[in-house]
């Protein structure tokens, strides 16, 4: 049984391989009790569960562990709920005064005695996946508003502490530099205020006692919010390890009228055994319950993008020819980038206007998309839809469409302004436009970008509305737009971009079937940032590319480039139109390769095996069943031959494998394969190898 409920008071929640449970304490108040491996006897929950460490003159609410712990009444540590009511007290004082269990939802409500607000804690627990889900539900049941200044989705409780927390720490170009650092003392907050995820720190967590990639318990969480977040993990009064995780409450205010709910966006946590335990729980739960059913379970089609070989100065002649060259090479998809749209020449003009720039394709977009699909290619586009240039009809037309205060310039960015997606008329204009854009010709694709941060969280209409729940309501609108376009075109892949990876989340992960993780392109960033990427999202969703050299003009081989690439979904984005033929040769021996083993990759189960980190070699697996693939890169060779031992995972221990590379096959057992392992030869800058398994 998933969910038990015992006399009334204790909750438990069992997936395969975890236990978390909870009690009400005789004061009414909801408190943490549990969460590790599984604990299958609910029985052992009865009786008392001590506090870990009662510390001397702390008053009891900062050291209990809380399920829901609210902003004062001798708190001192973040809580994650913070309201006002209309006499000005500004706290609640929750008591379980209900539960329900419905299948694997369990629901408990806290209410206070004196004031009209409910609290529905909501927990969900997916068994195969052992992932539990949080959320909340804030309840006005009196008759006048009152203001939420903070609510979280959730809130986590660690025994002890001296625990490790993971993020990032990212930039353009640089997204997804994982960092672990001591909670040693006081608070580690990762929060973004940029109107999106942005490339800073990424909205999830991950939390240990120096685990490593295969051992040792990691709590984690990933956050289902693409806009301003919090995460806030506290070392409590020494007694035990508080984590949050929620929308930001800075600058940030909800009112909330007779009868309206709040519901707070989702948290997919677990408890894992060590980094690789973490990424196969995360990976298999967002393939089967978040990615958008129709290609989660499917591969996704190699595409060619021409935004490096072209950038803003596209022309319908230029794309003709690299679509030949495309389909040469065997691609699947063929992506126009930016520049396609009206007046767009460089990136000062034309946002908003989203028909095909008459100069540049003066009989519209059809003469291409026939070309491209002639050449038995789909055709993908690029958009971006949020945003709007001063050059532009939209903005003409509708200059107090865009985020701005009533009374100042607004600050233009990247030559752009955002529009104000809370607003319904914006929205309905943006569906609108897409959808007729969609519906008006043949495109199976969008790359729907996002390049600048949010701010001036105003609009000009003065009125009396709270403007401080505009972050939220912002966030709202793009998933409502982005929501209503995929119901009318289910068909239609989506990848979603910002400025390369500032929007890579769990939120925009159920709207959108992959993410572009960086504009840097360059094969040696890449390996680093790929490897932390999949710590939290799967292979499958993160396009990669092969391009000429890019951003930091490292000259590496192009099977180096390649082999980097076919660990996501495979794109390229090189010059065809300029390259030379062995290039274009070689390029199609890639793609070819790369089809062949592309449900194994990005279907398959991930095993980062070792990473340039700590190893002269990154090594990386992807298993689906009986098939495997393994790719090998050595930076940079010293004299002399180097041999590499290469240790699997995830085989059958009696199957025995036929292990194919570079003039090599081998039959091992998988047991071999796990304990000795292939020896792999490598030598030289920039080598790379890819190694396939099959089980005979
Ligand atoms: C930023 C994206 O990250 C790039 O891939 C490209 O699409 C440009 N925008 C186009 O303006």
């Amino acid at each position: 049984m998933p969910i038990e409920v015992l006399e009334e008071r204790v909750f438990l929640l069992h997936s395969r391989h975890m236990t978390y449970a909870m009690r009400v304490d005789d004061a009414g108040r909801l408190i943490h009790a549990y969460w590790g491996g599984k604990i299958a006897r609910g029985a052992d929950f009865l009786g008392e569960t001590p506090p870990f460490m009662e510390p001397i003159h702390c008053p009891p609410e900062q050291f209990f562990r809380e399920e829901c712990s609210v902003f004062g009444n001798l708190r001192f540590k973040e809580t994650s709920l913070k309201v006002t009511f209309p006499d000005g007290t500004r706290d609640f004082r929750g008591v379980a005064t209900g539960w329900r269990v419905d299948g694997e939802e369990l629901t408990v409500t806290l209410e206070d005695e004196r004031y009209p607000l409910q609290t529905l804690l909501h927990y969900r627990i997916w068994p195969d996946c052992d992932v539990l889900e949080k959320w909340r539900e804030v309840v006005n049941t009196g008759g006048e508003p009152f203001t939420l200044e903070r609510c979280h989705s959730a809130e986590f409780a660690l025994p002890g502490t001296d625990y490790e927390s993971v993020n990032c720490a990212g930039r353009w170009g640089g997204e997804f530099g994982l960092r672990s650092a001591p909670v040693g003392a006081g608070k580690q907050v990762y929060e973004s205020l940029y109107g999106l995820t942005a490339h800073s720190v990424n909205p999830f967590f991950a939390v240990h006692r120096g685990a490593d990639e295969e051992k040792g318990a990691v709590y984690f969480g990933a956050l289902a919010w693409s806009g301003n977040f919090k995460i806030v993990v506290e070392n409590v009064c020494g007694a035990f390890t508080s984590i949050l995780a929620g929308v930001s409450d800075t600058d940030a205010l909800w009112s909330l009228d007779s009868g309206a709910h709040y519901e707070t966006p989702h948290v997919y946590a677990g408890r894992a055994e060590g980094f690789g335990g973490m990424s196969h729980a995360l990976h298999r739960f967002a393939r089967r319950h978040v990615l958008p059913d129709v290609l989660a379970e499917k591969s996704l089609p190699v595409l060619y993008n021409s935004w490096y070989a072209t950038e803003f100065n596209v022309s319908l002649e230029q794309q003709k020819a690299l679509a030949q060259k495309a389909a040469a090479l065997g691609v699947d998809l063929f992506v126009m980038d930016d520049g396609w749209f009206k007046g767009r020449v460089d990136s000062t003009a034309g946002l908003g206007d989203w028909t095909a720039d008459p100069q540049k394709f003066p009989g519209g977009l059809g003469e291409l998309i026939q070309c491209v699909n002639g050449l038995g290619m789909d055709f993908g586009l690029w958009v971006e839809p949020e945003m709007v240039n001063p050059n532009s009809d939209l903005f003409r037309a509708h200059p107090n469409w865009i985020l701005r205060y009533p009374n100042r310039e607004p600050r233009l960015w990247r030559s752009q302004y955002m529009l104000n997606l809370a607003d319904k008329e914006v929205e309905n204009y943006l569906f609108i436009l897409l959808d007729r854009l969609l519906c008006d010709h043949n495109i199976a694709y969008l790359k729907w970008d996002m390049n600048r941060y949010a701010a001036e969280m105003g609009c000009a209409a003065s009125g009396q509305e709270e403007w401080r729940s505009l972050w939220r309501r912002h966030t709202e609108g793009f998933y409502a737009l982005t929501r209503r376009l995929r119901k009318a075109h289910p068909e239609v892949e989506l990848e979603a971009c910002a400025s390369g990876g500032g929007r890579v989340d769990f939120g925009t992960m159920a709207l959108f079937d992959e993410f572009w993780p960086s504009d840097n392109t360059d094969p040696l960033d890449r390996l680093s940032l790929q490897e932390h990427y999949t710590l939290v999202y799967p292979a499958k969703c993160m396009r990669a590319w092969i391009t000429d050299d890019a951003l930091n003009g490292r000259d590496v081989p192009l099977r180096f480039k390649a082999h980097c690439a076919m660990c996501g979904a495979l794109g390229v984005g090189t010059d065809l139109n300029r390259a030379e033929k062995s290039v274009l040769d070689e390029l199609a021996g890639y793609v070819a390769l790369y089809k062949r083993h592309r449900d194994t990759i990005q279907l398959g189960e991930l095993y980062r095996l070792s990473s340039l980190e700590q190893s002269p070699i990154q090594l990386v697996q992807y298993q689906r069943e009986e098939s495997g693939v393994v790719f090998a890169f050595l930076r940079g060779g010293s004299l002399g031959r180097h041999f590499y031992p290469c240790r699997l995972r995830g085989l059958g221990k009696d199957t025995v494998y036929r292990c194919v590379w570079e003039g090599h096959t081998v039959e091992k057992s998988g047991a071999y394969l796990m304990e000795h392992g292939l020896t792999l030869e490598l030598h030289g800058d920039y080598a790379s190898l890819l190694i396939t398994l099959e089980a005979l």
